[in-house]
């Protein structure tokens, strides 16, 4: 850490720091990332898109990732879901290794609009994974009224995704993750498509949910502000091959607000903060070799 930057350095599996985060025992830890490494091979064109990723995500813990475009984020969350094959590394939830879809995950993709059945209505879209969960019919309409009531789609449970705006579909494939009360939640960049204000009201929605229900949530966002009034840590990413750059922990207040928490000097210091990682990480900046060890 250079001296230009406040002490919000808490170092990898070493957050004496953190407020929330201290040293969590292996009971403690719901997702565990162990040199995750991900070469893509293809007929004369390999990337090497993730060099060595290592972090440990504790139970009930919102923990942010932000990086450059193309860092591998995306190919990390894949890697987590168990969706893709690593190419070194492992992947540990609640102790036991990821070799393909976990029960009690649920992922927001990026890509949205292609995790939407087209040919189902809303509703039947939402109601999906809790037919595959095993719930009752009048349990599984009422979870998803609720999740659709959450994301302000209620008037629109009987239209098809392809009729609904990018936005609308964005906040369909979040209902659908609502609904399913998972344990651990992925998203992938998933306000990408909205407007700021309803941005806002979803980030707002997702913190509720993450305390309602306390899952543990990892959030790949693009956006310091979002990463930083969301998450209790947030993970920066080198750029490609990549690696953790630095472990900020959040150390706002739980109970956030948008005017309130943004308008806070602790607020402007962490994105501060947080931004000039991210101009390191674009300027190909690594960390040290004993920052890295492990
Ligand atoms: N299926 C694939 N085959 C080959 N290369 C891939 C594949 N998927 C991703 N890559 C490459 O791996 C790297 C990381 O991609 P990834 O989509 O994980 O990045 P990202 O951090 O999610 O980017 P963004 O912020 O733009 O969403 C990129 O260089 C990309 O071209
Ligand atoms: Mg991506």
């Amino acid at each position: 850490m250079t001296a230009t930057t406040p002490p919000l350095h808490a170092p990898q599996l070493d957050r004496t720091g953190g407020t929330v985060s201290e040293n969590p025992t292996t009971a403690d830890v719901a997702l565990d990332v162990r040199g995750f490494r991900k070469i893509y091979g293809g007929k004369g064109r390999t990337v090497e898109a993730v060099r060595d990723l290592t972090f440990s995500i504790g139970r009930g813990e919102l923990v942010c990732i932000v990086g450059p475009s193309g860092a591998g984020k995306t190919t990390l969350l894949r890697g987590i879901a168990g969706l893709m094959d690593l190419t070194e590394g492992e992947v540990l939830l609640n102790g036991a290794r990821v070799s393909g879809p976990p029960a009690g995950m649920a992922v927001v993709f990026q890509e949205y609009g292609r995790s939407l059945y087209p040919w189902m209505t809303v509703r039947r879209n939402v109601e999906l994974p809790l037919k595959a969960k095993g719930l009752g019919k009048a349990e599984r309409a009422r979870k998803v009224d609720a999740a659709l009531e959450a994301v302000e789609l209620s008037d629109s449970g009987e239209a098809y995704p392809w009729q609904l705006s990018g936005g609308m579909q964005q906040r369909v494939a979040i209902a659908r993750a609502v609904a399913y009360e998972p344990s651990v939640l992925l998203m992938d960049e998933p306000f990408a498509a909205v407007d700021a204000q309803t941005r806002a009201d979803l980030e707002d929605l997702v913190r509720s949910v993450w305390e309602r229900l306390r899952v543990t949530l990892l959030f790949v966002t693009h956006d310091i502000d979002e990463a930083v009034y969301l998450g209790q840590r947030v993970l920066v990413l080198s750029n490609r091959p990549t690696v953790v750059l630095e472990d900020v922990v959040v150390d706002l207040p739980v109970q956030r607000d948008q005017l309130e928490t943004r308008a806070s000097a602790r607020f402007t210091e962490l994105r501060h903060h947080v931004y000039l990682q991210i101009q390191r990480a674009k300027a190909g900046h690594r960390p040290e070799p004993e920052e890295a060890s492990r």
